[in-house]
């Protein structure tokens, strides 16, 4: 069975193709079908997003489709920046303001907890649906640490390993993040979903 990714991210197809390449699926961008949309991610939730890019694309391309959206969530700033991750502080800034934005946020507040979050939804054509969660805790850290990864991953610190996403391999990270224990949440029920 065909599916698409609803991204032009080549680094999010590599690990969709790796977990879902042994169930005999493929997986193609949504680019290489020549989709440019992008709707616009206007939900509450990151399910509700994913849910909006999945739709858009298995309407437009008639296969199904798999989108994900993600971000970071902290308790002392109430769940911000959450589903605004991407554009948190306004359109224009770097991941680099971004974070230190929540640095800012959180300059004297305990506790530091937080969390990063990611829903997966993949739309079939017939209307069915498979949704997808997984999330990692962690903690503001007090200051950026690491040079590897994206986004927040220099302030986002793990107690258990005393150390940001930042500093971790991409396997490391990819054992215990948030996108990886989603895209394994999802390979499970796509599995399901495929033998029942
Ligand atoms: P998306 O769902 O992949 O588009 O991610 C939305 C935003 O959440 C990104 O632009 C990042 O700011 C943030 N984010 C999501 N996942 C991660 C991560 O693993 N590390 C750092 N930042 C992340």
């Amino acid at each position: 069975m065909k599916f698409v990714l609803a991204s032009h991210n080549k680094g999010k197809l590599k690990e969709l193709q790796a977990i879902l390449g042994e169930l005999g699926v493929e997986v193609v961008l949504q680019s290489e079908l020549g989709l440019d949309l992008e709707p616009e991610e206007t939900g509450t939730t990151f399910a509700e997003n994913a849910r909006i890019k999945a739709r858009a694309v298995m309407e437009a391309s008639g296969l199904p489709a798999i989108a994900d959206d993600s971000g970071l969530c902290v308790d002392a700033l109430n769940g911000a920046p959450g589903v605004y991750s991407a554009r948190y502080g306004g359109e224009g800034l770097t991941d680099e303001q971004r974070y230190q934005l929540v640095l800012r946020g959180v300059a004297g507040q305990f506790p530091r907890t937080c969390r990063f979050q990611c829903a997966i939804v993949c739309c079939f054509p017939n209307g069915e649906e498979l949704s997808a969660n997984g999330t990692c805790e962690g903690t503001v850290a007090f200051t950026p640490m690491g040079t590897d990864g994206f986004g927040y991953d220099p302030i986002f610190f793990v107690p258990r390993l005393k150390k940001t996403f930042a500093q971790l391999s991409p396997e490391e990270k990819n054992a215990i993040s948030h996108r990886g224990n989603a895209l394994r949440d999802f390979a499970q029920k796509l599995k399901d979903y495929l033998n029942a």
